[in-house]
């Protein structure tokens, strides 16, 4: 897929402020700091279309992406971010939980995982509870510069034999990196292919 035009739409502070859309979306999601909004920045091709910082919690909003006229990205706050109060964090999680669960367009949430770190509970848990409310998604391993292939494939591994604890298939599985534009092809084409199916499905 080729990325024409890519428009930041809203923010939303809750679930019930998000755009009333029926195009499909993709929304990506993951711990603070994980390069959620370098992601959708790498894969758009437009540089500070979503904020970036180096500092954990910046996105604390539910920012609406419109993609070639067709389709939506959804930036989502991080989890697991301590340095807020247990108040704020309650009320973010509690939105995007709504978000997830509720969000008739969503096609296909994309849960970040830090490669280079080893497999964090929160990750495993919040992949959990996806599997029970039936969410559909898929992981994508991020910052993969900073390791060798071998370490990559490694850390894929490590997370794989836990989850098989749980699941009797893994999910689609998309290596990246938003400084070396790796994964960006098999992205688009994951989406490309996602929405040809949610429109059939129509
Ligand atoms: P919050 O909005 O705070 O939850 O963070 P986020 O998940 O949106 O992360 P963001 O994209 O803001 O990136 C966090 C930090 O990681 C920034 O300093 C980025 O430059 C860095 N970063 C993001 N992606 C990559 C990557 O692929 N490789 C490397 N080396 N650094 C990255
Ligand atoms: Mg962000």
């Amino acid at each position: 897929m080729i990325i024409k035009s890519a428009k930041f739409i809203t923010s939303s502070a809750k679930f019930s402020q998000c755009p009333a859309v029926k195009d499909p979306e993709f929304a990506f999601i993951g711990r603070s700091n994980v390069g959620k909004s370098s992601l959708i920045n790498m894969v758009t091709g437009i540089p500070g279309l979503a904020k970036v910082s180096s500092t954990p919690g910046k996105t604390q909003t539910i920012n609406h992406f419109l993609i070639n006229d067709e389709w939506y990205i959804a930036d989502l706050p991080g989890y697991g971010y301590a340095k807020v109060s247990a108040k704020l964090r309650t009320k973010w999680s509690l939105e995007v939980e709504h978000y997830i669960i509720k969000r008739e367009n969503l096609v296909c949430l994309f849960v970040l995982i830090d490669s280079r770190i080893s497999p964090q509970d929160s990750d495993i848990k919040f992949m959990e509870m996806l599997g029970l409310k039936q969410v559909p998604f898929a992981r994508i391993f991020t910052k993969t510069d900073k390791l060798k292939p071998r370490e990559v494939k490694k850390a894929v591994q490590k997370y794989d034999e836990l989850m098989l604890d749980t699941w009797e298939e893994l999910p689609v599985t998309i290596i990246s990196s938003s400084t070396k534009k790796t994964g960006k092809e098999e992205l688009l084409n994951f989406i490309e292919q996602s929405i040809n199916i949610f429109k059939k499905s129509g």
